[in-house]
């Protein structure tokens, strides 16, 4: 795939620090992902070494496609919170467009509009830096957390389908309608 666009290693939001990773991420973001709660619908818990593999597996990303999912950080207090942003995945199923919008939150954050957040901004440059013309996001039908953070985010549900072994709902949006609603 290919984007025009360049390369943002950092973003603020309001209240977000959209950054790189660093090696003192791993001991929260192994936390998180050990929490039945917030890995629900996700495959299942991590272990330690799976966590590390996973922000192995972010910045390898970064570096090949030159954007990716940014460690998030609360910007009034520095505390790593988990992870928002953009991830390309080659295998999925549904036509040409397979960059998705993403996030993981550590469940004492949840309920504050953080996900929202992070995701406009990810999306926000995805359109205008990385020029794409559309965005999708992915999750299992009954994540009704993650289908609103879609919602709000300006996404639209497109369809049903099977990815990786799991039945899940996929929503997108087009550029131009994105930047309609956020006008
Ligand atoms: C999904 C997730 C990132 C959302 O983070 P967040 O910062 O709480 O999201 P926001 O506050 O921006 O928005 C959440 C919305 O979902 C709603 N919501 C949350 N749980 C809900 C539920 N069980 N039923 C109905 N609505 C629910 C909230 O009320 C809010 O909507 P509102 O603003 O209209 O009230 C967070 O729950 C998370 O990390 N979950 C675990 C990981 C995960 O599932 N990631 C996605 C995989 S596809």
């Amino acid at each position: 795939m290919s984007s025009r666009g360049a390369s943002i290693f950092e973003i603020e939001t309001t209240r977000l620090l959209l950054r790189q990773w660093r090696d003192d991420d791993l001991d929260p973001y192994s936390r998180m992902c050990a929490n039945p709660e917030v890995m629900r619908y996700l495959p299942g818990t991590m272990t330690r070494e799976q966590s590390e593999e996973q922000i192995a597996k972010f910045v390898r990303h970064w570096k090949e496609y030159g954007f990716g999912l940014w460690a998030a950080e609360i910007r009034e207090t520095e505390a790593f919170i988990g992870f928002i942003g953009l991830q390309y995945s080659e295998d999925w199923p549904e036509g040409e467009h397979k960059t998705e919008v993403g996030w993981r939150l550590d469940r004492s954050c949840w309920g504050r509009g953080l996900a929202t957040e992070g995701a406009l901004a990810s999306l926000r440059h995805g359109f205008v830096e990385l020029g794409l013309e559309r965005i999708i996001s992915i999750t299992l039908p009954e994540n009704i957390a993650s289908r609103r953070v879609m919602e709000k985010s300006g996404l639209a549900l497109r369809g049903e389908t099977r990815w990786r072994g799991f039945d899940v709902v996929w929503y997108d949006a087009g550029r131009q309608e994105w930047e309609m609603y956020r006008s």
